[in-house]
Order: structure tokens, then C-alpha cells, then sequence
């Protein structure tokens, strides 16, 4: 008799957003008349960039000739994105990364699960908390994240550092030494930013103790403010102990497109064994490579023409994270996030818990965000709204709230 992976069955309820779609599915078969306005999911609404759409079109025409055909994608990705990458992310901000460090992919959700493969079942992970659930849900499935405390919402064998309003939502050094530390800035869900010196004082940390950081910056490009690391690769010292990963669905819209990319520098090492070697022994066996005509699309992100309407797109949500935050600022609420990052982190009114006020916003204004809870114990009583959304949904959804009593 066959047997499932028992891990998985630890997993509590759903995924935090197919919980949220059934709760709105619901309501709205309940009141098939009501706007209901989405503000939840992290996802773009904006059309892909013209620069885009005709690279897109070139290569959809290439792969129709038998002379210009592309059949499977290398492995690590085509040279022409993986040197538009090296040279614009990371040559350009003076990061030593170099093209054949830089892994393509079809999203950072499947790196940030994935990458967990390549490091012993005995490590112990440190995350946030709030946190993107995908760190941890993958690390249970994969066996080691211990027992699951219902009570508490937490793993026994994970360090959870907390992420406050009393720290600025910038988590603390562990006082338990992780093997493996999630870190993700601009963070998603509460918004906050760590600066270039306590990005440092990670990266020291890491080489310090062993442990090696797994940086998420799918928000990069949302970055206003100067002192702001764009990549862990601008601290001294993270060649040794930071892979990097990247995505291009909030800098670029391809949520649906699906492209992303991993970096780890050949100097990454435990004892004599190298990750880059073992990550690239991981994709050449679980992955034939992103499709040519998106990573086309990647490339045009990169042009002249590409870079000039992508900053356009994320000042157009930029604009939007501003109007949510000042609006909701306006009314009483306790906010942040929303200046380097396209979510607003707010603070459930009256002592309500963040499913209590998902309930409240759903059904008396007909608005959808995200329960600070779905994150972490930390984001209890906390709430995130997204500037992903049309200006016209997201002023309307701003209103909506401001005239709700509570
Ligand atoms: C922190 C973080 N990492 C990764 C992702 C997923 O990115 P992708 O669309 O490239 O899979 C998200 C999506 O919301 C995210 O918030």
C-alpha cells in the first residue's frame, strides 16, 4: 500500500489566499449585487509594458520559423537575460555577480520553496514572523519544522523573530543560532525596509555563526528611499553567505507571464561543498528552463524603452500605496509600510482580530485585504492591503472605508 508524505498532513487549513478566495466566493454568491473590491492578493493589474508585448511578439514569430526555433531553454537560463541581469541588477549597483551566478527561473515562489532541497533536513530555519507563508509551509513539507502548535500557530523546531511595531517591523538577531535564515525586503506583508547598516549586521551574523540567508527581494524595485539596499550583494560578505532571489511580477507584471531567478555566488560554500554546484545539479534534473519567448520578455525589461514604462507602472501603484496610506492615516488608523514597498500594514481597529476585521471590511464595504494573522502570530490584529489595484478600485476602496463606521 502506497504511502502520502505524512508532512504535508501537518500543514493547518489551506493556503492563507485559497482560504480568502472561498470566504469571498461565498459572499459574493450570497450578495451577487455587491462591488466587491480586491485589495488582497499581492497581484498586478496593470497590462504588460508595450516594450514587452513586442518582445513577446518577436519571439512568439521566431519560434514559427524553423531558423529561428527554440526548442528546450538551457537550464540555467539564456546568456542574453542572465548578462542583462548581471549587468542591470547587480554590475550596475556595484554587486560582484556575475552571469553564470544567476539561475532563471519561472517565479521566486517556486525558488523560495525549492531552495530548502539542497540543505540538510537537520537545519533550523529562522523566519520573520509576519512572514510570506511559502518559507514555511515549504520547509514542512519538506520534514523539518517539527511539531505544530495549534495554540500558538508556531513549528517547534522554527526561530520565529517577531516583527513589530515596537522594532519598526525589522526583525532582531535570533538568540537561538539558526542554520538557515529567511529574510525578505522590502517585506511582504507589513511593508518595512531595513537599511544598508542593519542589512550588514546579517550578513556579519551569517558569516559569524554558519548560516546562510535567503534573501527575497521580489520588491526591489519599489525601493524610494536612498539608504535602502536594493540587493544583500551591496554588503561586504555576502558572497559567502546570501543567495539572492528575484522576481519580475512585481517590477514588471508578469504574474501570469512567470519569470524570476536565483543568484548564488560561487564562493557559497558548506565545508567544500559548493550550492551553486548543487542548485545547478537540482535545476538540470527538476527543470527544463523558462520558456524562450518569456525570457525574451525578461530581456525587454532591461531596454531603454522597458525601463522607462516599468518605472511608470510602479510609480502608477506607488501612487496608489500613497493615497491608501494617507487616506487611512486620515481617518485614525495606525498604518505603515507603503513607501518602499506596494503594501500598506495596518492596524485593526477596536481590538479586533485580523479575521474579525476581514469579516467587518467584507461585508459592511464590500473591500478584500489580507488577515495579518495568515502570516504569522505576529500579525494578529494587523491587516495588509495592496496597491496592486486600479486607481479608480483603490480611491473608491479608500472611501468606502473612511465613511464605515466601526
Ligand atoms: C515575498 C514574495 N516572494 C515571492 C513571491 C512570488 O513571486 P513570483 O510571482 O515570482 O513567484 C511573492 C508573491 O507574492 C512574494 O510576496
Amino acid at each position: 500500500m502506497f504511502k502520502v508524505n505524512e508532512h504535508y498532513l501537518k500543514l493547518p487549513g489551506s493556503y492563507l489566499f485559497s482560504t480568502i478566495g472561498k470566504k469571498v466566493n461565498a459572499y459574493s454568491a450570497a450578495h451577487p449585487e455587491a462591488k466587491i473590491i480586491r485589495l488582497g492578493i499581492g497581484d498586478v493589474t496593470q497590462p504588460l509594458a508595450p516594450s514587452i508585448i513586442d518582445a513577446l511578439h518577436g519571439a512568439v514569430d521566431e519560434m514559427g520559423k524553423a531558423e529561428t526555433f527554440h526548442g528546450y531553454a538551457p537550464d540555467l537560463g539564456y546568456e542574453f537575460l542572465r548578462n542583462v541581469i548581471a549587468d542591470n541588477d547587480y554590475k550596475a549597483r556595484g554587486c560582484n555577480i556575475s552571469a553564470d551566478e544567476i539561475f532563471v527561473s519561472d517565479g521566486a515562489k517556486c525558488d523560495s520553496s525549492n531552495i530548502q532541497e539542497i540543505f540538510s533536513l537537520d537545519n533550523k530555519i529562522a523566519v520573520c514572523d509576519p512572514v510570506y507563508p511559502v518559507y514555511v509551509d515549504s520547509n514542512v513539507m519538506a520534514g523539518r519544522t517539527g511539531e505544530y502548535d495549534a495554540k500558538r500557530e508556531t513549528w517547534s523546531d522554527v526561530i520565529y523573530m517577531p516583527c513589530t511595531a515596537d522594532n519598526g517591523f525589522a526583525p532582531l538577531l535570533p538568540s537561538q543560532t539558526p542554520d538557515i535564515i529567511y529574510l525578505c525586503f522590502p517585506n511582504n506583508p507589513t511593508g518595512a525596509t531595513i537599511n544598508k547598516t542593519q542589512l550588514q549586521e546579517w550578513v556579519d551574523y551569517a558569516n559569524r555563526v554558519g548560516a546562510v540567508i535567503i534573501y527575497d527581494a521580489a520588491y526591489e524595485a519599489y525601493i524610494s528611499e536612498e539608504d535602502v539596499p536594493h540587493s544583500i550583494y551591496e554588503c561586504e560578505g555576502a558572497r559567502t553567505c546570501a543567495i539572492e532571489l528575484r522576481s519580475f511580477s512585481k517590477n514588471a507584471g508578469f504574474t501570469g507571464v512567470r519569470l524570476g531567478f536565483t543568484v548564488i555566488p560561487k564562493e557559497l560554500k558548506a565545508g567544500d561543498v559548493s550550492l551553486h554546484a548543487l542548485w545547478a545539479r537540482r535545476h538540470g534534473t527538476k527543470y527544463n528552463g523558462a520558456p524562450y519567448i518569456v525570457q525574451r520578455a525578461g530581456e525587454a525589461v532591461y531596454s531603454e524603452a522597458g525601463k522607462a514604462q516599468l518605472k511608470k507602472q510602479v510609480a502608477y501603484y506607488m501612487n496608489n500605496a500613497h493615497y491608501i496610506y494617507e487616506g487611512l492615516k486620515s481617518a485614525g488608523y495606525t498604518v505603515s509600510g507603503g513607501v518602499n514597498a506596494p503594501y500598506i500594514w495596518l492596524k485593526a481597529p477596536n481590538g479586533m482580530t485580523s479575521w474579525e476585521f476581514f469579516d467587518y471590511l467584507l461585508e459592511h464595504v464590500n473591500v478584500v485585504g489580507t488577515p495579518g494573522s495568515g502570516f504569522g502570530p505576529s500579525g494578529e490584529t494587523y491587516f495588509r492591503l495592496t496597491a496592486f489595484g486600479s486607481y479608480e478600485n483603490t480611491v473608491e476602496a479608500v472611501e468606502r472605508i473612511k465613511k464605515m463606521s466601526i
